[in-house]
């Protein structure tokens, strides 16, 4: 038990302030448990929090933890009064070494020093899909669906800017069998799409880390403010849309101090007024969204991170890319990226459900060298950092549990996406967006960006016709068999609608979406004007 307290506190990230060991906050924890009529017994801790004490809520959490395998809790304190807590956590404890006597595997945590490993399994079977009859795929209603959704039941075409239309193979793998999140197969496959992400992102730095977490796009503005900013630091967050506004909030939810810069809508802010910020104040990181999925206005990242290198180096570049990774140009090593963050149900063409966040090496060395510990507990790299390095590793290991299924689809649409040169998916999708917005043009519709050059190849936002509006042309598109967005910036939402042109609705013209859409907007539109007039 002493070498394994060693070894717990020789791993841990520590931080001045705050003892991570859970031995020592356990201990407190009980102290302060039987010290008060709130909190009776570790179970009453951990099934009912106290919403009220923060130092209860952390009691709480220290306990989860310290129930975990690679913590003996009955042999924790002879110096301890006797009372049901005790008794509790010995049964934890019982149970879980009668499962280390046996061939249960271990399982690492983020407080164990060991990396541990199963040997193949012998359930390691390959995974074939289940394969729908043809009784399942009911007859289609949309004279327009899609001709290669096969195996998926006819619905209109979701042509929204996220979530977007996934592949049978994405599909038949969210219908995976039940895995055990730490067996060896599973262990496999979560470590392979880890892998898989570093191509994604274009980066071969081994130091560079990926993180794939049950949470949407929005987790990942919390991984940046939890991590990496620390109460007081100041951030510039480049505004081109809704987006922005949000991950600032995010920011200064955690204590940090957002700074925006906005652009009037439709634009971008532009780079000598960004040099000016930033030689005005440091700034601990610059944050900007690829794609403003409210605008639908693209910023160029490759520019504005050589300004960050020559004017404040140590400043870290975070690029919010849910709604481009996968559809826009991001190569993480080449443009000198901090952090990417993005989600699964956009252009990497998988349901919604797992945040996705590549993190540079330069940037978890700033989390190590954090003064305060991380503001967030389910979204601590302290938490995940071992568990994704582990899972890497192809080594089984229990923080929370990820959704099994949702990283069996990611897998899938990761293995597709990557199945031919990033690069020609990017001309896809920019040939596919140029198509979309020269009909636009032709149907006499203007669009938000305010130039081409600032642009997205992901989506494209639509002012309606004067006087029109979103709710009285969606349902004519629905009706037609395509699903649109209405609009999403505060200030003009009741004037345009967004189409969303990414992952395979972009990639494979055979699906017919492209063409289904314009000509469902074109009658749509003229539907709408006989009505009106
Ligand atoms: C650019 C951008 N950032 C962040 C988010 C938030 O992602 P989520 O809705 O998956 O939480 C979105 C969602 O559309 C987005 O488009």
């Amino acid at each position: 038990m002493a070498s394994l307290t060693a070894s717990i506190h020789h791993k841990v990230l520590s931080f001045p302030s705050v003892s991570f060991s859970p031995l020592s906050r356990l201990n407190s924890c009980y102290s302060f448990a039987s010290s008060s009529s709130i909190c009776r017994s570790p179970a009453h801790l951990l099934h009912r929090q106290v919403h009220h004490s923060h130092f209860a809520s952390t009691a709480a959490q220290t306990l989860a933890k310290a129930a975990s395998p690679t913590v003996a809790v009955s042999n924790l304190a002879p110096s301890r009064p006797y009372s049901s807590a005790t008794t509790r956590l010995s049964l934890i404890s019982r149970h879980l070494n009668e499962h280390h006597q046996s061939s249960y595997p271990p399982i690492n945590t983020p407080y164990t020093a060991e990396r541990e490993s199963l040997p193949a399994s012998t359930d390691d079977l390959p995974y074939t899909p289940l394969q729908r009859s043809p009784s399942h795929v009911q007859k289609r209603q949309l004279s327009t669906s899609a001709s290669n959704m096969s195996t998926q039941p006819p619905h209109p075409s979701l042509l929204i800017p996220g979530p977007i239309e996934i592949t049978d193979e994405v599909s038949q793998s969210m219908s995976h069998y039940a895995q055990s999140h730490v067996g060896q197969p599973f262990v496999n496959t979560f470590g392979e799409t880890l892998t898989l992400l570093r191509d994604l992102f274009q980066t071969s730095n081994p130091g560079s880390q990926p993180f794939v977490i049950a949470g949407s796009g929005t987790l990942g503005w919390d991984l940046v403010a939890a991590n990496l900013i620390e109460p007081g630091e100041d951030v510039l967050v480049l505004h081109s849309g809704y987006f922005a506004d949000s991950f600032a909030e995010c920011i200064a939810t955690y204590g940090g101090k957002p700074t925006q810069l906005k652009a009037p809508i439709g634009d971008r802010p532009q780079l000598p007024e960004i040099e000016a910020a930033l030689k005005e104040k440091k700034y601990k990181a610059v944050t900007v969204t690829h794609v403003d999925t409210s605008t639908g206005v693209l910023s160029h990242i490759q520019p504005l991170s050589d300004l960050i290198r020559r004017v404040s180096p140590d400043t870290l570049l975070v690029v919010d890319g849910v709604c481009s990774v996968g559809g826009e140009e991001l190569y993480f090593d080449k443009m000198s990226i901090d952090v990417a963050l993005t989600a699964s149900q956009k252009a990497i063409g998988c349901p919604p459900g797992l945040s996705i966040v590549m993190v540079s090496e330069k940037a978890m060395n700033v989390f190590k060298s954090r003064k305060s510990p991380p503001g967030s507990y389910y979204a601590s790299f302290k938490n995940w950092l071992p568990i994704m390095q582990n899972y890497e590793a192809k080594k089984p290991s229990y923080f929370a549990t990820p959704p099994t299924q949702l990283v069996n689809a990611l897998n899938t649409a990761l293995k597709q996406l990557l199945s031919q040169p990033i690069e020609a998916r990017i001309a896809q999708h920019h040939k596919i967006s140029q198509y979309v917005k020269s009909e636009i043009t032709k149907l006499g519709l203007k669009q938000l960006p305010t130039d081409p050059a600032n642009a997205a190849n992901t989506m494209t936002a639509i002012y309606l016709p004067e006087g029109m509006t979103p709710p009285e042309i969606l349902p004519k598109l629905m009706a037609k068999g395509v699903i649109f967005a209405g609009g999403l910036h505060r200030e003009i939402a009741t004037r345009y609608i967004r189409f969303g042109h990414m992952g395979v609705t972009a990639m494979d013209e055979s699906r017919g979406e492209i063409d289904k859409a314009i000509e469902a907007l074109k009658s749509g539109l003229a539907e709408v004007e006989k009505a009106k007039k």
